[in-house]
């Protein structure tokens, strides 16, 4: 198949880039470079072999811009990761998060449609559950209450993707719902580029390890889990790309509307993650107990079932790899891409 992959030069879109020539697809990029840098797009296609990759830095907005690059492709499908992720930023600018993730997204649709194609999987996120009502998340656990504008974008648009294959079934639509990414290629090449002060747990690590940050705040450790830190479902990226390959096959049985959940089932709490960074790595990972962050649960992770019974499916790495795999990253890419 050829597809679309919008936000492909970004952390996991890369990775699945990898996957996606793997199984012998074609890809077109459409990234505005707005949190990525175009180099990991020629690391890609040096890792899969092929000359390049077709890209366009374009804004998913610019409905003129994106009407070309459907004029001169055909797309089987689409994977959307194109938006802006970062909850701490999404609280200070909730409009920048909803015109870009929203607006972004109805004139993608609008533009597949007008173009037909109407195949898409949307990267979306356990933060659609809130604060989830059952442990482990099966993708019958309903949608909650997001704590921040992000989480919101996201639980929008799996609504509006639900309302238009609802009104024309022509569309398929494979919701994805990450639980927490980690890891990177075991190349060593590609991987997590965050600018600026890392939000997320396992780059933090890998900056206070190299160098870059004095030590690890350990947000609360007297929630209701065994060691009181909180627990989470973390996935390594290779496994979460390979994910996509396995929902396009969803597609092509015309699966209409589908959910799933893409995590490994197995919860880690945050020094689970900081000790075994140290065991496998042989590194240190200074840390210090901070108060709780607002926003944040005790524990999620998911039952990933549905996802191994329909679309075949499993994560096959384990902590030891996302730890390994991360480190590698960071150690061979000190400052990423360069660009931060
Ligand atoms: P990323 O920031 O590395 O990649 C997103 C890419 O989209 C970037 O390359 C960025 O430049 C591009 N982009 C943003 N807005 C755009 C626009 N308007 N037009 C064109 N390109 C645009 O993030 P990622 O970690 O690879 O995440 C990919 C997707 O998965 C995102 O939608 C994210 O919300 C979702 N997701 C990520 C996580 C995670 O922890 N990484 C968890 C759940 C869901
Ligand atoms: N944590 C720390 N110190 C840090 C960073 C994180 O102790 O410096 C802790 C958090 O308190 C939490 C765990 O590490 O217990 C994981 O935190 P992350 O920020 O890495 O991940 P979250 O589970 O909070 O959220 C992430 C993404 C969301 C996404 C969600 C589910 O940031 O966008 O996973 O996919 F929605």
């Amino acid at each position: 198949m050829n597809i679309l992959v919008t936000g492909g030069a970004g952390f996991i879109g890369s990775h699945t880039l990898v996957e996606l020539y793997a199984a012998g697809h074609t890809a077109v990029v459409v990234d505005n470079l707005s949190n990525s840098n175009p180099e990991s797009l020629l690391r890609v296609a040096d890792i899969a072999g092929i000359g390049v990759i077709p890209f366009y830095q374009v804004d998913i907005r610019n409905r003129a811009a994106l009407e070309k690059v459907f004029s001169i492709h055909h797309f089987d499908a689409c994977i959307h990761f194109a938006g802006l992720k970062s909850v701490s930023e999404s609280v200070e600018k909730p409009w920048e998060y909803y015109e870009n993730n929203l607006s972004g997204t109805l004139v993608l649709l609008d533009v597949m449609r007008r173009h037909g194609c109407k195949n898409i999987i949307f990267s979306s996120s356990a933060t659609v559950y809130g604060d989830p009502q059952e442990i482990p998340i099966t993708e019958q656990c309903p949608k909650g209450q997001c704590t921040n504008p992000y989480g919101w974008t996201k639980s929008m648009l799996e609504q509006v993707l639900t309302d238009i294959q609802k009104s024309d079934p022509e569309w398929n639509v494979v919701l994805l719902r990450y639980f927490n990414p980690v890891g990177a290629h075991p190349s060593g090449r590609i991987g997590e580029n965050p600018n600026g002060i890392p939000n997320n747990l396992m780059p933090y690590i890998t900056q206070v390890a190299i160098g870059k940050r004095k030590e690890l705040g350990v947000f609360g450790n007297d929630y209701p889990t065994p060691d009181g830190t909180g627990v989470r479902d973390y996935i390594h990226v290779v496994d979460l790309a390979r994910g996509h390959v396995c929902a396009l096959n969803a597609i092509l049985r015309s699966c209409g509307m589908a959910i799933y959940n893409l995590g490994t089932g197995q919860g880690y709490s945050v020094l689970d993650m900081v000790k075994a960074f140290i065991a496998v790595n042989h590194v240190d990972v200074p840390y210090s107990i901070k108060p709780r962050r607002a926003g944040d649960i005790a524990a999620c992770y998911s039952d990933p079932t549905k996802a191994q019974v329909e679309l075949g499916w499993k994560a096959e790495r384990g902590i030891n790899e996302m730890v390994r795999d991360s480190w590698n990253w960071q150690r061979n890419n000190p400052d990423g891409y360069g660009n931060n």
